[in-house]
């Protein structure tokens, strides 16, 4: 079968890792690669030779070999890239956050519907081995009716930047802490628990830790709190931060402060808890994948087993290009796009308001 051709815009860190999502899946081929920044362009084309690299979006989506576009821009252009992408008839996967709200999200559906066009958002980390285990165990129902989940993302000290600066500016980012690694932490826990309807949300953000940043606009939040509550009964209890003081409990990240991203699912049966290892200093070692089973009255604790893959960007290229070729559902898919920007949305609305927020 032939291959699809695959363009990367934005070539940053997750830029590369699509790249060797595509050269690693056996349905893609990177054929072309754009950015604004020359320096960046000239060190991916060393490192992974697309036959085509661009300047200009605008001149690679008019390419008619092009068959899917990865965008993977800084967060106030995932709108408008996607929506150009598939306006020029390509399938498109765009990095985390979907877009900066659901209304945006919602006519990104409705474009990609109506040309029957493939639209993906990126959360690799729903492919890891260690995910993919606890779906299987909660599908065979090992935990029971999960009733509740608690999730974060927290880091003690790490306000990230990006080219001039973009994550700490509500413009050009949409948000903070939140929309970066609370995207992450709350997908984690609601695509374990089967993607149920969103109803109420109650939360808070702050901006706590303006002396650490250095950039020039810092209008968005360092740190979040909530919880979600579900149409079936079920709640998400949330924390994220970008910058905390962080107490002894949580471990040294790879970064060399404090970080923990982790989940843990609660049924009458039996929990899980997930531990994202890969942002753990080495020296650290926390079990990835823990069942806390109940045995008759008593509380057992386990390692749980699972294959680890090779290359989480590899297996969500796979998944995409599989559902282009409409072998596979798209597992990241943008109805689900809308209601996590739905979620996002309501925990903004409900920190102004200082109330509950209802999302059905
Ligand atoms: N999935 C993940 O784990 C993960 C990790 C990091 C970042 N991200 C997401 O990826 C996106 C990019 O993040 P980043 O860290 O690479 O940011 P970055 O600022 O390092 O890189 C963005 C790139 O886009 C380029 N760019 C900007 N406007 C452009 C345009 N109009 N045309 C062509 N190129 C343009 C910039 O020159 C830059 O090289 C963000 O949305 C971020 O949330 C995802």
């Amino acid at each position: 079968m032939d291959k699809y051709d695959v363009g990367i815009v934005g070539l940053g860190w997750p830029g590369e890792r699509h790249a060797e999502g595509v050269q690693g899946s056996d349905l893609g081929r990177l054929y072309a690669a754009c950015d604004l920044n020359e320096e960046r362009r000239a060190k991916f084309a060393a490192k992974y030779f697309p036959e085509r690299v661009f300047g200009s979006y605008d001149e690679m989506l008019g390419d008619p070999e092009l068959d899917a576009v990865i965008v993977s821009l800084p967060n106030a252009l995932h709108f408008s890239g996607t929506l150009k992408a598939l306006q020029a008839g390509k399938h498109v996967l765009c990095e985390k956050p979907p877009t900066l709200n659901a209304e945006q999200m919602r006519q990104l559906h409705a474009e990609a519907e109506k040309r029957g066009l493939i639209y993906f958002f990126g959360r690799q980390m729903r492919f890891s081995g260690a995910v993919q285990a606890a779906r299987r165990a909660v599908a065979e129902r090992r935990l029971g009716e999960i009733y509740f989940a608690k999730t974060m993302w927290v880091r003690a000290r790490g306000t990230p930047g990006g080219i001039g600066g973009w994550f700490t500016d509500r413009s050009r980012a949409g948000g903070g802490a939140l929309i970066d690694l609370g995207v992450h932490a709350i997908d984690a826990a609601w695509y374990l628990m089967g993607n149920p309807k969103p109803k109420t949300v109650s939360a808070q953000t702050y901006q706590k830790f303006p002396q650490l940043v250095k950039a020039a606009v810092f209008d968005v939040e360092d740190s979040a709190c909530g919880m979600i509550r579900f149409e079936n009964g079920a709640s998400v209890l949330f924390e994220v931060s970008w910058a905390a003081n962080l107490t002894d409990d949580i471990p040294m990240g790879k970064w060399g402060t404090p970080e923990l991203f982790s989940t843990t699912l609660f049924g009458p049966k039996g929990s899980i808890r997930i531990v994202d290892t890969l942002q753990l200093h080495p020296s650290v070692r926390i079990p990835p994948l823990s069942l806390f089973e109940d045995k008759d009255g008593k509380l057992v604790d386990s390692e749980l087993p699972f294959q680890p893959v090779v290359h989480e960007f590899v297996s969500q290229m796979q998944n995409f290009l599989r559902a282009i070729h409409g072998e596979e559902a798209a597992v990241n898919s943008s109805v689900q796009a809308v209601l996590l920007m739905e979620m996002l949305d309501g925990i903004y609305e409900s920190s102004l308001s200082g109330r509950e927020v209802s999302l059905s």
